[in-house]
């Protein structure tokens, strides 16, 4: 039975990891958490009786904390996924981002090296890192071309993974992970604040209520989307990897716009709908016949914000995962039409 810390245990992807530790292996699971005045310990609720999930506290930002917990804890497996991932407000937070996403892998991986060398150690790469992309699928010898202090920060750690990996022997790995999206994700997140506010418009057409448009930023970026559970399975095939410790790449190797997202959503709706103008001006109708028949005539859906435009966007990222098919056997379950289905559907339920 082998111990395995998680950080960041209470967002989407640590929390679908420590669900899949439980159910496939017989290890101990310790979650990292930091003390907030509010509680946002939703996506682990369901593990608060389990005998072998505990929770620790953990601040990946103080040194001393982290090297305590890795001398204390001796781990056989330290996965940190505790990260600022919102890369909307890394213009706002340059440092923090630096701090939490970089400074942080080096008190993880410096303890690891003094204290407990021969624990696995995981840190969550992004695709974020190569940024103003140079060519199509991007595979793992991309270059790293960050646009935002977020991808800055991944860039940086990645680094430090790399150095720490070849000068000390440790099995240190960062995979490039494209976006990762499901029933859990953070609601600023563009994909579940499309799923969330489409229900939203969907029950109040149904009830005949009011309802505020979506407002979105820029909708022709384009993103590899997949669905997070599908890559909680590819990280642990990393991590035990039997050509050793390397960095993949995982994503779904298709790529869609944003607004392909928003009309998927509102086709797996039932809303039909329609576009008009172009730019800031742009705005997404109901259709005139739904309207009319429902006495809705000139209702808006969506509508373009510039304040969610970013002051340097990554306009196209899509990812080759055929090393990580090819050497780990790693297969996704989940396609894009059943990623927006799953969220769309999860979000309907709710308001139920
Ligand atoms: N969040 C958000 N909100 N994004 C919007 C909006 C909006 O209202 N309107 C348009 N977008 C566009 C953004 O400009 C971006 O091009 C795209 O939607 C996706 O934005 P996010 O969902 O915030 O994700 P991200 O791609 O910036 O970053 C995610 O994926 C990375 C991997 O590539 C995060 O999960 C990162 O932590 C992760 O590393």
């Amino acid at each position: 039975m082998k111990k395995i810390i998680i950080t960041g245990v209470t967002g989407q992807d640590g929390s679908h990891m420590a669900d899949y530790l439980l159910k496939n292996t017989t290890d101990t699971i310790i979650g990292g958490v930091r003390r907030l005045s509010v509680k946002n310990h939703k996506n682990i609720h369901h593990l608060s009786n389990n005998d072998r999930f505990n929770l620790i506290d953990l601040d990946v930002t103080d040194q001393q904390n982290v090297s305590h917990v890795i001398r204390k804890e001796q781990p056989d497996y330290f996965l940190n996924f505790a990260a600022n991932s919102f890369v909307g407000n890394s213009w706002s937070m340059p440092i923090s981002h630096m701090e939490t996403n970089s400074m942080a892998v080096l008190y993880q991986l410096s303890s690891i090296a003094e204290y407990c060398p021969n624990c696995r150690y995981y840190n969550a790469g992004s695709s974020e890192e190569f940024g103003d992309v140079t060519y199509s699928p991007q595979d793992e010898s991309h270059p790293l071309r960050p646009r935002s202090p977020y991808g800055a920060s991944k860039a940086s750690a990645r680094h430090i993974v790399k150095v720490y990996r070849d000068s000390y022997d440790i099995y240190a790995v960062q995979g490039w992970l494209f976006n990762h999206e499901g029933v859990r994700r953070g609601e600023e997140f563009v994909t579940r604040k499309i799923s969330k506010n489409v229900a939203e418009i969907c029950k109040a057409l149904e009830s005949r209520k009011k309802f505020t448009p979506l407002s979105l930023g820029n909708l022709e970026a384009k993103r590899d989307w997949s669905d997070a559970e599908d890559f909680i399975e590819g990280i642990w095939l990393m991590m035990n990897n039997p050509f050793g410790p390397k960095d993949y790449v995982l994503s779904s190797g298709k790529t869609y716009s944003i607004r392909s997202f928003v009309e998927r959503c509102f086709l797996e709706a039932n809303i039909p709908c329609y576009w008009t103008g172009s730019g800031l001006n742009e705005k997404l109708f109901l259709s005139n016949y739904i309207a009319e028949e429902h006495n809705l005539k000139d209702t808006e859906l969506l509508n373009i914000d510039p304040k969610f435009y970013r002051p340097a966007e990554v306009e196209l990222l899509q990812g080759d995962p055929s090393l990580a098919e090819k050497e780990l056997g790693w297969k996704r379950k989940t396609d894009f039409n059943g990623l927006v289905k799953k969220m769309y559907k999860n979000d309907y339920a709710l308001l139920s």
